[in-house]
């Protein structure tokens, strides 16, 4: 139980890879914030954990507004006054094999929305719960559509733009950072959520462990980098 008394929020908990997140930081031993859009679905995902007699709670917390983002931070700084690890799993996927120019321009607009200013919220607002302590890790949760060689090739454009830009936040972020405070993005891979639906090869157990380890990195640990399943990309 070495995150004993750590602090872990997860956004989009309540279900696919975000789920699998909660329960292995729970294992772990984290205390595991479940962030979730949606009441009923967060308090019923957290009552499935806590019958595994996990330590769970739930918040909600809808992305795309910023009000919900502010009121969950001030709410777990009231109840911890500190965050330990950030994980930003929440993502849209909307294309519908769909090209860019041809598409409604309210598919990229929500796809930025989300999977990108959302993440960039939840920053903002969850970044000063860390600077208090002079700690956090922080997993932005992105996609080998967001890496550039993608950008040569036709489709999910609106998804690849919003990840694209949030590999990029990554980096803009970790260049700002000081003190022990690290962030890096990681593609979980293609995974048989209802994101990736059911032909995807990798499940959501594989996808989260290939993500939590960057929880576990040291001082001298990766900062503003990109991984495919554990394996370091190069920018
Ligand atoms: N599955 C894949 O093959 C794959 C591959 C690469 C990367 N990823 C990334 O992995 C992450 C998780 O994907 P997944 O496959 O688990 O997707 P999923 O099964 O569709 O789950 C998405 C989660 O995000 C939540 N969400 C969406 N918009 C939100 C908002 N505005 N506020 C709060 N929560 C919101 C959903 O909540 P509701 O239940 O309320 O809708 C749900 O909990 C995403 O960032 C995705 O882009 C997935």
């Amino acid at each position: 139980m070495v995150h004993e008394r750590q602090v872990a929020l997860v956004t989009g908990g309540n279900r696919g890879i975000g789920f699998e997140l909660v329960k292995q930081l729970a294992f772990e031993g984290f205390k595991v914030v479940l962030a979730s859009r949606d009441q009923e679905k967060g308090n019923r995902a957290v009552k499935k954990l806590k019958e595994l007699d996990l330590d769970v709670l739930f918040v909600m917390m809808d992305i795309n507004d910023q009000e919900s983002i502010k009121h969950a931070a001030l709410n777990i700084n009231d109840r911890f006054g500190k965050l330990d690890v950030l994980i930003n799993n929440a993502g849209v996927y909307l294309d519908e094999n769909k090209e860019l120019l041809n598409m409604d321009p309210a598919i990229l607009e929500n796809s930025m929305a989300t999977n990108f200013f959302g993440a960039y919220y939840v920053i903002r607002s969850f970044i000063p719960l860390m600077e208090k302590q002079n700690y956090g890790r922080i997993i932005n949760v992105s996609s080998e559509y967001g890496e550039m060689g993608e950008m040569s090739y036709q489709g999910k454009g609106a998804y690849k733009l919003s990840k694209l830009a949030l590999n990029g936040l990554t980096q803009l972020i970790a260049a700002d950072l000081n003190g022990d405070i690290k962030i890096n993005a990681v593609d979980p891979g293609w995974v048989s959520t209802d994101m990736g639906g059911p032909s995807a090869p990798r499940t959501s157990e594989q996808a989260a462990e290939s993500i939590i380890w960057l929880t576990d990195i040291g001082p001298n640990g990766p900062n503003g980098r990109f991984f495919r399943y554990g394996r370091q990309i190069e920018w």
